[in-house]
């Protein structure tokens, strides 16, 4: 069985009586994608939120290379590593989209002088690489502002893996974009994968199939299925929670 580099046990979330989180456990390896999926209210964003410090569980623990982070404050848990995107992109609209790259190259470890940004060698490759995988190679010059809205998308992702984190929570990456932007960021998410692990949210079921990889499903706070995205459809509890939306799993996988 391969090491997990991120554990979740047990976890529980309590707001003033109701469990968002009830007995929660997923297991994300290292280099891999998980997707997450269950119906609204399920846990999904307070999963995230729990993992990155923005919530405090009332027990259960979070485990990152074998080590608890469950008390640990925000900024400590992304300095471990473990970085979440939200939907909406966070890009900042006045840098072009190689300097977006190179301020969160910078925010761990380079360095801002005067009006210029200085990369180290080992950095501005990593940059340039990290162009070319998101696609923005051409676009490296233009305000991010002008990039289209999956474009914007593509470039918080890279933002994310410039930065170095071993663990990336997406949660919905692909909401707003066209099938064939969404199609891009799958692809994208799967070659990203052979250096970073993904935690991937989203209800859209054609863009889950797309990544090809394990589900778990949520319901009321817990996993209540893990499996391929055939053996998830094929489950009659997740045919049971998901009522009229199962009709989506079953043409994501016919
Ligand atoms: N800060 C909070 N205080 C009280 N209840 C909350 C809070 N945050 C979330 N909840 C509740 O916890 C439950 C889980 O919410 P969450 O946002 O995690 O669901 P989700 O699976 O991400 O849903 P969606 O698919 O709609 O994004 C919901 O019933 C929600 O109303
Ligand atoms: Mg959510």
């Amino acid at each position: 069985m391969t090491a997990s580099l991120l554990d979740v046990e047990d976890l529980t979330v309590d707001f003033e009586g109701f469990k968002a989180l009830d007995g929660m456990s997923l297991h994300l390896e290292p280099t891999s994608v998980r997707v997450l999926i269950g119906p609204n209210g399920a846990g999904k964003s307070t999963l995230c939120d729990a993992i990155i410090g923005r919530v405090h569980p009332t027990s259960g623990k979070v485990v990152f290379k074998g080590k608890n982070i469950t008390s640990l404050p925000e900024y400590e848990i992304v300095r471990k590593g473990i970085c979440r995107k939200f939907q909406t992109p966070g890009v900042l609209e006045n840098l072009t989209v190689a300097e977006n790259l190179a301020l969160s190259a910078r925010s761990r470890r380079e360095c801002w002088r005067s009006f210029g940004w200085t990369l180290s060698g080992e950095a501005r490759v990593r940059a340039e690489e990290t162009l070319e995988l998101i696609g923005l190679t051409e676009k490296r010059n233009q305000l991010a502002g002008e990039l289209s809205h999956g474009q914007k998308q593509w470039l918080e992702i890279g933002m994310v893996v410039a930065s170095d984190a071993d663990v990336l929570l997406l949660d919905e990456p692909a909401a707003g974009m066209s099938h064939s932007e969404a199609a891009q960021t799958a692809e994208l998410i799967r070659r990203l994968s052979l250096r970073h692990s993904f935690l991937v949210i989203d209800h859209d079921m054609t863009f889950v199939a797309q990544l090809e990889a394990p589900v778990s499903v949520m319901h009321m706070g817990r996993l209540l299925k893990e499996g391929t995205l055939e053996e998830v459809r094929n489950d009659p509890q997740v045919a049971a929670v998901y009522l009229g939306r199962v009709k989506e799993v079953d043409r994501a996988c016919a």
